[in-house]
């Protein structure tokens, strides 16, 4: 299977019931006819569920029809008023069309996506969770699951951006083709008229070229899905926070359109509210610590820690947190075999491992005080994340800190210090390893590979990694 992700892809947002990307009754800030529970909240079983409007007869009270008082019949039966009951139809909703079965359900299979060079230590990831069948393609993973590990997936990777469960594959060789089979998914299956979706396209080595296009051509069948269905109601888009998002993939004119089953990006985890300029993924900094090899035993420092992201993903990984704890809304709840019970039981299960972080082992340092002030915000979100220890310091002030593992994203040209003399700082920094951790193991990640050469230091690995659009370098110091 290609690779069913996408990267910088387009969103198909625009042009909803209310105008382009409009937060429908679905949206955040109260809905009226939202899932029972508030928002994001354990969604009940699909028997459980209202009836959804359009299912359940005709609208109106048909009452009571009026009768001629002329008293003669007429020979033919009495004109019926208006409201009168009309004839049951044949219900032309639920005879004809062949709707296409979500191929994720015949399969088990699903897509996981990851930045570019994570994709070995993705698999063994996805493996240490319960994934089978894992085969890796550039940026992502495919692999089979069963419904209890999809949902502890999603719930604790660390290293994952997003799952993907896929619904439909097909050729489409043109626009009309990918309306047409977009159409053929029986989309009320899966999200009601009062929930919000929206669409992301990658595409590549296809017929259809424009991401923004392609979205927007499935965006408007699955509206005229619904269209068809409801009396021409329509779910509303809502490219910021939908209830649903559907990714569609395009490769060699071979689509395939799945649910996000994430729910966004898991790189969002809720515990960063607030950021330096330049800060690390989330994802990012869960790698480094795992490529660091931590065993969550050996004492960790951040010396120009920012916002913390370093030291919260080391605490999640020390207090075996999952690192969505703090998400409420996952897209699998949106899955047409969603079952509540399960997740109920995952959840459970893997919060009862939340540990201890033992005091004193994680901890770090920023010489500016605001960026300390929100690493403490940023991990007393995380389970006893306020034990966090952290300091106002410049790291050519710190004191020793031998046989340490030291994680570090210093700051680059680009965004951050543009006036100062970039190899005269990183060269102080290399004399701090070099001088003041001896016995430690040190695994910066430069934002600028150029600088690499400017600590002065022997590298024992340099790896490529990309954030956030910039080509870094995470390198390895052994220190004696
Ligand atoms: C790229 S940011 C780190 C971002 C961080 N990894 C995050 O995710 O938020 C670099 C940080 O280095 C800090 N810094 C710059 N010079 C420093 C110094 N001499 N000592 C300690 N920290 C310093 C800055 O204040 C900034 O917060």
């Amino acid at each position: 299977m290609s690779n069913p992700g996408h990267d910088g892809g387009s969103r198909g947002g625009s042009g909803g019931r209310n105008g382009g990307g409009s937060r429908g009754p679905g949206g955040r800030g109260g809905k009226p006819g939202g899932r029972p529970g508030g928002k994001g909240g354990d969604r009940p079983n699909r028997s459980d569920r209202p009836d959804r409007p359009g299912r359940s007869g005709r609208p109106g009270n048909p009452g009571r029809p009026s009768r001629h008082t002329s008293g003669k019949p007429s020979g033919r039966p009495p004109r019926r008023p208006d409201d009168a009951p009309r004839p049951a139809k044949r219900d032309r909703y639920t005879t004809q069309i062949d709707r296409v079965e979500p191929l994720y359900l015949k399969t088990n299979t699903y897509f996981a996506q990851i930045a570019g060079g994570l994709e070995e230590l993705g698999a063994k990831e996805l493996a240490s969770l319960g994934a089978t069948d894992i085969n890796i393609i550039n940026r992502g993973m495919d692999f089979k699951a069963d419904r209890e590990t999809l949902y502890r997936i999603n719930y604790r990777s660390r290293l994952i951006t997003r799952v993907l469960a896929p619904v439909h594959k097909f050729r489409a060789e043109n626009p009309e083709a990918l309306y047409l089979e977009t159409k053929r998914i029986d989309w009320t299956n899966i999200f009601r008229l009062d929930q919000t979706f929206a669409v992301f396209a990658n595409l590549s080595h296809s017929n259809i070229d424009h991401s923004h296009f392609a979205s927007l051509k499935v965006k408007d069948a699955v509206a005229d899905m619904f269209r068809k269905r409801y009396r021409q109601a329509r779910p509303n888009v809502d490219s910021d926070d939908p209830d649903l998002w559907i990714a569609l993939h395009m490769y060699d004119n071979e689509a395939t359109l799945s649910i996000d089953c994430s729910g966004g990006s898991l790189h969002k985890r809720g515990y960063r509210q607030q950021a330096v300029d330049a800060p690390i993924q989330e994802t990012l900094a869960a790698a480094i610590i795992e490529i660091s090899g931590w065993d969550g035993k050996q004492k960790l420092y951040d010396p120009m820690c920012g916002s913390g992201t370093l030291l919260s993903e080391a605490w999640i990984k020390a207090g075996n947190i999952p690192a969505q704890t703090l998400r409420r809304k996952f897209g699998f709840m949106m899955l047409p075999d969603y079952d509540r019970r399960v997740w109920v039981k995952v959840k459970f299960e893997e919060e009862n491992k939340i540990k201890l972080v033992r005091g004193g082992l994680i901890r770090g340092s920023d010489v500016d005080p605001k960026a300390v002030k929100m690493t403490r915000g940023n991990n007393a979100r995380l389970p006893g994340g306020d034990e966090l220890i952290v300091k106002t310091k410049d790291f050519r002030d710190l004191p020793d800190m031998e046989n340490h593992l030291i994680v570090c994203n210093p700051p680059y040209g680009v965004r951050l210090m543009k006036d100062e003399d970039m190899a005269s700082f990183y060269g102080q920094f290399g004399d701090f390893l070099k001088q003041k951790c001896k016995g430690s193991q040190a695994f910066i990640y430069f934002g600028d590979r150029e600088l690499v050469g400017t600590v002065g230091l022997k590298a024992s690995m340099k790896m490529p990694i990309r954030n956030g659009g910039l080509d870094g370098r995470l390198v390895w110091y052994e220190l004696y």
